[in-house]
């Protein structure tokens, strides 16, 4: 069995595949649609995509396409992170329900608790509506489960003490040197999932020295040694790739970093 067979369990009980396909950055159009068809002819089960990536009619469709049942592929799109009302987040999710053109979405995510052109601006109060529709979306039957991403734990915390329904999952920027232990340290004590969005920084751990050395050790690529980390932190890792060759690579990592190992790697300063 490979970590492409197993799942990770959200706290209302659903699985969700160990790892997730990530598509930020894959230009819509034929790029995005080959790419995740692609990664869903290679064994992933789990896409995540965006309204802010512009890419959710090609990922949907090539979905739709790959022929395999509705219920065993997991899929992930976020409300952008500029819509903070109640009204504007149910008619965002109606347009990525129809760019996507499924019938219901797995996992449902507030994209950042800022506008990005406003990072860091308050939007406390903005970001509890916008979650009371997410609830709504959720209850509806519309998706499976609901969470946030790029939350810090004050962002986390006002949610978390106005909620009916508390976060599932919280996507963030996490790779080797970028472990963020203590906001992973508090999803994890209140049974959030995290999720690592950009594992390998964007590409710019792959010429890493001393991380070529380790992988070597363990007959794998750069590459695969930091999606391995991330798992091994429980943590769902989201590669990208717009190659076969590395998505199918990306997946393969069925060999387990040593304590020492890891220890080195969490103590390594980001360098990206
Ligand atoms: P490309 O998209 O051209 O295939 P992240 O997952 O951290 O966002 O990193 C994505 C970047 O890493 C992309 O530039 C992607 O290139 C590159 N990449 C992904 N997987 C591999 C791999 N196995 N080997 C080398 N580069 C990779």
């Amino acid at each position: 069995m490979s970590v492409l067979d197993e799942d990770f369990t959200l706290p209302n009980g659903n699985g969700i595949p160990k790892i997730g396909f990530g598509t930020w950055q894959i230009p819509a159009g034929e790029a995005a649609y080959a790419a995740t068809a692609s990664a869903l002819c290679q064994g992933y089960r789990h896409i995540d995509t965006a309204r802010a990536y512009g890419n959710e009619a090609d990922v949907g469709r090539a979905i739709r396409d790959a022929g395999i049942d509705r219920s065993r592929v997991f899929v992930t799109s976020k409300l952008p992170a500029e819509i903070k009302s109640y009204e504007g987040a149910w008619q965002s999710y109606r347009e990525t329900m129809a760019a996507l053109d499924l019938e219901y979405l797995d996992l449902y995510l507030i994209h950042a608790p800022w506008p990005w052109d406003r990072m860091g601006m308050d939007c406390r109060r903005e970001n509890v509506l916008v979650w009371k529709a997410m609830e709504e979306i959720l209850e509806s039957g519309r998706c499976r489960a609901i969470g946030v991403s790029n939350f810090a734990i004050p962002d986390l915390e006002v949610v978390l003490a106005h909620c009916r329904i508390k976060p599932m999952a919280n996507q963030i920027r996490f790779f080797v040197g970028h472990a963020q232990a203590e906001l992973t340290g508090f999803c994890q004590h209140q049974e959030i999932l995290v999720e690592g969005y950009s594992p390998l920084a964007t590409g710019a751990l792959l010429n890493d020295a001393s991380l070529a050395a380790m992988a070597r050790r363990y007959q794998a690529s750069v590459a695969q040694l930091c999606v391995r980390y991330v798992l091994q932190k429980g943590v769902l890792p989201l590669p990208k790739s717009t190659h076969p060759e590395f998505i199918r690579q990306n997946a393969q990592v069925d060999f387990i970093l040593s304590e020492d190992d890891m220890r080195s790697l969490d103590a390594r300063k980001s360098t990206a």
